[in-house]
């Protein structure tokens, strides 16, 4: 009798506990968005300006910084990049003459320093990777290899994002109405190509 009462303690405490942390990653709305939206196509792939906003209101990512990667679709390269960078070439033995800026499958990205140079950001970009709440941090990148039509580009998948001492769930990229831009004389809006959205929330403190 008395190990069906401890028993029936033990079932309760678990129910309990499996209600919180789901609770923690449902219904609680704190999230980093990260948002891919393709600019312009270029004769090989297309334009993109990525976005993480931090939607959290207590929670900063600080130094050294955010870490994004993903992995591509199919052979995509990294042509270039402003605001942030790879942190590895990886084989681009196919290409000659023009050299990809990174060949692998499974890009990683950081943010670049405050006082980089002014040619060398976009709005948004170069915090050192901290990223305060209610704040967006963003760069620009060129993908090559990729399509060059909403219908023949492919969304990148298994996006990660990592920050100093916690560890973030990121869930499926998904195609979204693209964003619209106001121009900056307020006069017309602009809108994106394509826009993707990859939600990430916070797992745990390490
Ligand atoms: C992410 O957080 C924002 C702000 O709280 C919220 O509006 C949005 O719905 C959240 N996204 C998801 C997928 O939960
Ligand atoms: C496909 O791209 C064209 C312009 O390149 C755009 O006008 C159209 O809305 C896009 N369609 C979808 C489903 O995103
Ligand atoms: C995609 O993310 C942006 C930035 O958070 C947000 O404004 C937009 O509403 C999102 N779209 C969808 C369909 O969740």
């Amino acid at each position: 009798m008395k190990s069906l009462f401890s028993g029936i303690i033990i079932l309760l405490l678990v129910s309990f506990s499996c209600f919180t942390s789901s609770e923690a990653l449902t219904s609680n709305n704190e999230n980093i968005t990260i948002k891919w939206d393709l600019m312009t196509w270029t004769p090989d792939g297309y334009v993109a300006v990525v976005t993480a906003y931090n939607y959290q209101k207590q929670r900063s990512i600080p130094s050294p910084g955010w870490k994004m990667s993903w992995r591509w679709a199919r052979q995509e390269v990294i042509w270039s990049m402003v605001g942030a960078k790879t942190t590895e070439q990886g084989d681009c033995s196919k290409y000659k003459g023009n050299i990809p800026k990174s060949c692998v499958r499974k890009p990683t990205v950081v943010d670049l320093l405050p006082g980089t140079p002014y040619n060398q950001q976009v709005a948004n970009c170069c915090k050192g990777g901290v990223l305060k709440p209610d704040l967006a941090s963003s760069f620009q990148i060129t993908v090559g290899a990729a399509g060059t039509s909403n219908s023949t580009a492919r969304m990148a998948v298994n996006f990660m994002f990592t920050a100093p001492k916690q560890v973030y769930i990121c869930g499926p990229t998904k195609n979204v109405m693209p964003t619209k831009f106001i121009t900056s004389d307020r006069r017309r809006t602009t809108s994106a190509l394509m826009t993707w959205n990859i939600t990430c929330v916070f797992y745990k403190a390490t």
